[in-house]
């Protein structure tokens, strides 16, 4: 059976499934039937600073999308930080560390960006027993228009500077959570890194408007006939986070660099891919939301039997083992050739694939009296929409050509060699190199 403890920075978890930083994790009755369902970790809801906690709206606070089937696929919220007394929550979070001493517990913080602020907040939480904390420089709504949160999150000279701070005056592990609302993630994380920080998390949610009502002509959720741009998260999100998580597992300057993986997580298959791109954990809030603290079940039983299924006996042999294969498109094979083929037992004759194809991919699908689809491999540029917009898991498929066939397409024999755009000859820049 494998083994799902997990090490990151130190601190011990009996398995790589953390709740995020969010409602889960708001007050001690939570964290507790968390434990007791199954968490490996918390990351507390946000504290914010001493005195008169924030408060949210009284209206509604969440948006959603779903899919056709009415899964949620994306949640959208303009939830603050904790509304609840720093005082209360640091009594709880000591009850809750005392009673699950191998259970992992992080402060998430979020104060001002001035020094004193930082300097005041850390010793009370160091005194609480906690493992480590997380600097939430994410949140894109509320708190950024206040100066905290995704406004920091978006300036590296402050995350290097508050970091720095966090590594003066707290002994433990410092964890500086980003944001996605940035153009390129590499620069949050290095500074993260040039600041002392032990790691980074990410991401937290996506600027978001997720519908406008046609009646009211208020964005959704609507208090009283307004709304606010809020923060996405949920399965929408989870390409987005794992293309961060891997600019900055591939970028030289923070290669090695700790990170845990958040964005998306709703089943075993997804923890395990943040983990392959190098994650020493994950963190899932959407998901729990969504099936309740039970959900941590099934993840732990999926990844203990399909890292058995693979022989692998602890989390480490695993992971970064997709981060080598992550690339620039520019060194992609040019001479990896494939092709689409329906298995005609599967299909069900929709017309789907032919439909996309005809009118927006390649004419390469033909459709016969009897609706019989085949591919005509001289027409087939293997751009793969067929197989998105097909209802039937498996039904189409890509065949690669061997090397030294033709390709009925181009009329070239396929090498065997790999060729990418560096040295193609419409390349310019190969041509100058020459
Ligand atoms: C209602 C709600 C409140 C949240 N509050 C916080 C918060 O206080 N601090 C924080 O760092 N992230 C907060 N988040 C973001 C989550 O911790 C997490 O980064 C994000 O939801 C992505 O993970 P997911 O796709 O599993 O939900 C919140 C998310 C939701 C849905
Ligand atoms: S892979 Fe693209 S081009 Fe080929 S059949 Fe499918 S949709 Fe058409
Ligand atoms: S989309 Fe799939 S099921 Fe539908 S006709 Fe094409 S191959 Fe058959």
């Amino acid at each position: 059976m494998a083994d799902l403890t997990t090490d990151f920075l130190g601190i011990k978890s009996p398995n790589p499934f953390w709740l995020a930083s969010a409602p889960p994790t708001d007050k001690e009755y939570n964290v507790r039937r968390a434990f007791d369902a199954g968490w490996g970790g918390v990351v507390w809801k946000t504290l914010g600073e001493a005195g008169p906690p924030v408060v949210n709206v009284n209206g509604p606070r969440y948006g959603a999308i779903w899919g056709a089937d009415r899964r949620l696929l994306g949640l959208n919220n303009i939830e603050l930080i904790t509304d609840r007394p720093l005082e209360v929550n640091l009594e709880e979070m000591t009850r809750v560390k005392r009673d699950y001493p191998d259970h992992a517990l992080i402060a998430s913080i979020m104060v001002p960006c001035e020094e004193a602020s930082w300097k005041a907040i850390l010793p009370r939480v160091a005194e609480t027993g906690a493992d480590g904390i997380e600097l939430n420089f994410g949140c894109p709504h509320g708190m950024s228009e206040r100066g905290m949160g995704a406004a920091v999150g978006q300036v590296p000279e402050y995350i290097q500077m508050v970091a720095e701070w966090c590594k003066q005056y707290y002994d433990q592990p410092v964890i500086v959570k980003l944001t996605p609302n940035i153009t390129d993630i590499r620069y949050p994380a290095r500074a993260a890194k040039a600041g002392g920080a032990d790691a980074v998390s990410l991401i937290n949610t996506v600027s978001s408007i997720t519908a406008v009502n046609l009646d009211t002509f208020s964005p959704e959720p609507s208090i009283d006939g307004k709304g606010s741009h809020g923060g996405y998260c949920g399965p929408a999100v989870k390409p987005i986070a794992l293309n961060m998580v891997a600019e900055i597992a591939r970028d030289p300057e923070t290669h090695g660099l700790p990170v845990s993986g958040i964005g998306g997580i709703t089943t075993w298959r997804d923890a395990a891919e943040y983990i392959a791109l190098g994650c020493g954990n994950v963190q899932v809030c959407t998901a729990a939301m969504t099936y309740g603290f039970k959900i941590v079940e099934e993840m732990k039983r999926g990844l203990s039997q399909w890292m058995d299924e693979k022989g692998y006996a602890t989390i480490e042999d695993f992971r970064g083992r997709a981060v080598p294969n992550v690339t620039d498109w520019q060194y992609l094979n040019l001479n990896y050739v494939t092709k689409a083929r329906i298995d005609q037992d599967a299909c069900i004759k929709c017309g789907r694939c032919y439909a996309a194809c005809e009118d927006t991919s390649h004419q390469a699908i033909t459709m016969s009296a009897d609706r019989v689809f085949d591919v005509d491999d001289s027409e087939c540029v293997a751009c793969n929409l067929c197989i998105d917009v097909c209802p039937v898991e498996e039904c189409i498929t890509m065949e690669r050509l061997a090397p030294g066939t033709t390709d009925p397409r181009t009329g070239r024999v396929i090498p065997a060699e790999h060729a990418d755009w560096t040295s193609h000859p419409n390349n310019p820049m190969a041509r100058a190199a020459e």
